[in-house]
């Protein structure tokens, strides 16, 4: 499942975050890359442990915290700490998947079931760099507003297509959620979004809502592992 959380970060918190960036240093990004992807890798990062990287990352953390639908669409269990990449002209990610087990610092492990990319770029200043994801109905192309968070299963097969014009600047994470399969997160989600709306449509007390709230409750009960 992919799904788009539009203004995950407004627009002064993308402005702060491209103010501290630019007066960032940035490594090759193949220092947090796979044997596999290391050879399609061609971008920059700030490295895991610089300061920056640590308090911007802390200020997604806790927009991502307050996002109903990040909070629903991914059940996250344990969040790795964002990192902030960039791409300029002519810097591509060929086609790969994510490592399935990452260290968080402190030497946590994190299981990668949902990947994430937070543009902090507007896509007017750039041309390519879209983020190109395989799913069930084929190759989706993603290019969003700075901002905007795209979360999808950390298993499927992506890659950055190459820059032809400017700067492509963006955070991305992976996350462990409490719910390992994508297919049971997506039902939960459909299922949570649905009560919701029914709530709203209806009152939180009608007997529907409360059906469906308990039948929500005990699925997640019958999958997660916390
Ligand atoms: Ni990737």
């Amino acid at each position: 499942m992919l799904v788009h959380i539009p203004g995950l970060l407004n627009s002064s918190q993308v402005d702060e975050i491209r103010r501290v960036l630019a007066a960032t240093d940035w490594v090759d990004g193949r220092v947090t890359a796979g044997a596999q992807s290391a050879r399609a890798k061609h971008n920059l990062q700030v490295p895991e442990d610089a300061p920056a990287a640590r308090a911007l990352g802390e200020v997604v953390l806790t927009a991502l915290g307050r996002n109903e639908d990040f909070v629903s669409a991914s059940l996250p269990l344990r969040v790795f700490p964002p990192l902030f990449n960039r791409y300029d002209e002519g810097m591509c990610f060929g086609a790969h998947v994510d490592n399935a087990i990452r260290f968080a610092p402190g030497g946590v492990r994190v299981r990668t079931d949902f990947s994430c990319t937070l543009f902090l770029t507007p896509p007017a200043d750039y041309d390519g760099g879209e983020l190109v994801i395989e799913d069930v109905f084929g190759e989706q192309s993603v290019k969003l507003g700075a901002g905007d968070l795209v979360l999808y299963p950390a298993s499927s097969l992506h890659r950055v297509n190459p820059i032809t014009r400017g700067s492509r600047w963006a955070s991305f994470f992976w996350g462990q959620s409490m719910v390992k399969d994508d297919g049971q997160r997506a039902l939960l989600h459909r299922m949570d979004t649905a009560i919701r709306q029914t709530r709203a449509a209806l009152s939180d007390d009608h007997t529907a809502v409360l059906a469906l709230t308990a039948s929500y409750h005990n699925l997640l009960r019958m999958w997660a592992e916390v």
